[in-house]
C-alpha cells in the first residue's frame, strides 16, 4: 500500500501562528561574507524574496571585515545562490533580490565601524522605509557575541538608546556553549544587552518542515494522542544518521563531538516535539514552556546509567557508497589520538505519567550507512491470543515512523491478511511520501525572525535544561570516558550500540 499525501496536508507550517508576515525591516548580518551567509542565509533570503515573504520594505546589510562594497557583495551572494539555493537563480529573481543587498566593511572590535554601520543603516532605513526596525544576525564565532553586542549597544543600535521607535532583534547560532557553564555565560552576556523577547536562538532542526509538523500531526489529529502513552507505546527510537564525515569543520568538531553537536541540540529538540504534553496554546511561550517541562522531566543520568545506557563511537576507515573513507583520526586537522565521539547512542526515560517506563533510544553518527533522520514509535504487541497465539512466533508490532529527511513522510507498519487461502498474516506498510519540495529550514526561520515569532527558537531556560541533561554524561566521560568504540565508516555504528538495545530484547531499526 502506498499513497501520497496531498500537498496541503503536508505543508502545515505557515498557518502555525497568526502573525506571520514579514514586517518592514533591515537585516544586518554580522559575518555577512562568511560561510553561513554564503551557503544558507543569502540563498534562503533569495527564496523568501521570490515568495514575497519579507514584505515590500526589506533590506539586507552584510557587515564584516572583508574589503567588499555593495557590488562585490552582490557577486558573493549570487555565487552562493547559484550553488546552494533551493530554487535556481533566474535573472528575473536576481533583479528583485540584488537591490536589497548592501555591504559595510568593518571590524567587530572597532567602535568607529559600528558608527559607520549606524550611518548606513539610517540611510537604508529611509531609502527602503524599513521603519528603523533592525534584525542583527550574529553569523559569527561565539567568542565575538559579547563584543558585537557591546559594539551595537554603544552605537545606540539596541534598546532604548535607539530612541527611534523601531525594534531590534538579535539572532544567535549554535553552538550556544560547550557545556552548561559556558552556555549560561553566553546567556548572561546576551541578557546584559537584550531582553529575552529580542533573542532568537537558532536550532535549524526546528525550521525543518517535518520537525515543525510533528506538533501539527500530534495536536491537529484525534487519532494519535490517545495512543501516545506508555499504555500503547513500547519504546521510541530517534535516529539522526549522516553519511558525511567531519568535513571542513575539524577544529570545531573535535572539541565538540556528537553528544554536544547533535544530541544536546537537535535531537533533544526533536524529542521535545514528539513527547511533550500539549501546549496550552500556540503562543510561542506556551510551546516553549511545554518543551521545558519535557526536558525537566528527563531522568538525570547517574554514573552507572552512563556506563550501561550510553555508547560512544568513532568511525574508522571504511566504504561509504562504495568509496573509501578515511578514519576520523586520519581526517585533516584531527589529532591522530583523538577520542572525540562521532557516534552516540543512549537510552533515556521521561519521568511523567504519560511516559513512565517507556525507553527512548536516541542515536546519531557521522559516516554511517546512509543519511536518514527519523522517529519511530514502536507500539506494544497484541496479546498472545487469537492470531498471535503460541506456538507461532509473535506477530510484528505496529511501528509508526516519521521521516524527517530525506524522503520526508511517514509510514505505518501493520499486520494484514495476505491474499488467498489458507489464512496467512503478513506485514503491510502504509507509506506516505511528502509530495512537495520543502522550504529550507533557514527560510522558515528567517521568515519567523522577521515576523517576530519566537515559537521555533530556543529560550534560555530550554537551552540550559538541555545542557543540564547531557552534562552528567560529559562529566562522567571526562573522568572515566576511555576510548570510544570503533565502527567502520559506512556502517550503522559500533556493535556495542546494538548490544545495548539487544539487552532490552529490542533492536535498532535498519537504516
Ligand atoms: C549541524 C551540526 O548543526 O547540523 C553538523 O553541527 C551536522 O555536524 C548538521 O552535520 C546536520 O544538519 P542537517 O540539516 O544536514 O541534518
Amino acid at each position: 500500500m502506498a499513497a501520497s499525501l496531498p500537498n496541503a496536508a503536508v505543508r502545515l507550517s505557515g498557518s502555525f501562528h497568526p502573525m506571520l508576515q514579514g514586517g518592514p525591516c533591515t537585516l544586518v548580518i554580522l559575518g555577512g561574507a562568511g560561510d553561513l551567509s554564503h551557503k544558507k542565509l543569502l540563498p534562503a533570503l533569495y527564496n523568501l524574496t521570490l515568495d514575497g515573504a519579507l514584505g515590500p520594505k526589506f533590506a539586507i546589510i552584510g557587515f564584516s571585515i572583508e574589503a567588499l562594497d555593495d557590488e562585490k557583495y552582490r557577486q558573493f551572494a549570487r555565487g552562493g545562490i547559484e550553488a546552494f539555493s533551493r530554487r535556481e537563480l533566474t535573472e528575473a529573481g536576481w533583479s528583485k533580490f540584488a537591490p536589497l543587498l548592501h555591504f559595510v566593511p568593518g571590524s567587530f572590535t572597532e567602535a568607529a565601524d559600528y558608527q559607520k554601520l549606524k550611518q548606513r543603516l539610517a540611510e537604508i532605513d529611509s531609502q527602503f522605509g524599513t521603519g528603523a526596525n533592525h534584525v542583527f544576525y550574529f553569523a559569527i564565532p561565539p567568542q565575538f557575541i559579547d563584543q558585537c553586542s557591546a559594539g551595537l549597544t554603544q552605537a545606540g543600535l539596541i534598546g532604548p538608546a535607539d530612541g527611534n521607535g523601531g525594534f531590534a532583534r538579535v539572532v544567535i547560532e549554535k553552538p550556544i556553549g560547550h557545556d552548561l557553564a559556558s552556555a549560561a555565560e553566553i546567556n548572561n552576556q546576551l541578557a546584559r544587552y537584550f531582553d529575552e523577547s529580542q533573542i532568537f536562538r537558532i536550532d535549524h532542526y526546528l525550521g525543518k518542515e517535518t520537525v515543525e509538523n510533528l506538533m501539527v500531526l500530534r495536536f491537529a489529529n484525534t487519532i494519535f494522542e490517545p495512543i501516545w502513552t506508555s499504555r500503547f507505546v513500547d519504546h521510541v527510537q530517534i535516529t539522526v544518521a549522516e553519511q558525511e564525515g567531519v568535513g571542513t569543520r575539524a577544529a570545531y568538531y573535535d572539541k565538540a563531538g556528537a553528544l554536544r553537536d547533535m544530541v544536546q541540540s537537535h535531537i533533544l529538540q526533536v524529542l521535545c516535539m514528539i513527547a511533550m504534553e500539549a501546549p496550552r496554546s500556540t503562543h510561542p511561550d506556551a510551546v516553549r514552556d511545554a518543551k521545558l517541562d519535557l526536558l525537566l522531566s528527563l531522568r538525570p543520568f547517574e554514573p552507572a546509567d552512563v556506563e550501561n545506557a550510553v555508547v560512544r563511537g568513532q568511525y574508522e576507515q571504511g566504504l561509504v557508497n562504495g568509496e573509501k573513507a578515511p578514519a576520523y583520526r586520519a581526517e585533516e586537522h584531527i589529532p591522530p589520538d583523538s577520542n572525540t565521539e562521532t557516534f552516540v547512542a543512549l537510552k533515556c526515560y521521561i519521568e511523567n505519567w504519560r511516559w513512565a517506563g517507556v525507553p527512548f533510544y536516541l542515536r546519531t553518527g557521522k559516516r554511517m550507512t546512509k543519511r536518514a533522520s527519523e522517529i519511530a514509535i514502536h507500539f506494544k504487541n497484541v496479546p498472545r491470543i487469537l492470531y498471535n497465539s503460541r506456538p507461532a512466533p509473535p506477530l510484528p508490532a505496529n511501528v509508526l515512523s516519521i521521516r524527517i529527511q530525506p524522503d520526508e513522510g511517514l509510514s505505518l507498519n501493520i499486520v494484514g491478511k495476505q491474499p488467498g487461502s489458507p489464512l496467512r498474516l503478513g506485514p503491510v506498510k502504509v507509506d506516505f511520501h511528502s509530495a512537495t519540495i520543502s522550504p529550507e529550514a533557514y527560510e522558515t526561520l528567517l521568515r519567523d525572525i522577521v515576523a517576530g515569532d519566537q515559537t521555533l527558537f530556543m529560550r534560555r531556560d530550554t537551552v540550559e535544561a538541555a545542557w543540564r541533561f547531557v552534562q552528567n554524561i560529559l562529566d562522567y566521560w571526562s573522568v572515566s570516558g576511555g576510548e570510544p568504540f570503533l565502527y567502520s565508516a559506512g556502517s550503522s555504528g559500533p556493535t556495542e550500540a546494538a548490544v545495548m538495545i539487544a539487552h532490552d530484547d529490542r533492536a535498532w531499526r535498519n537504516l
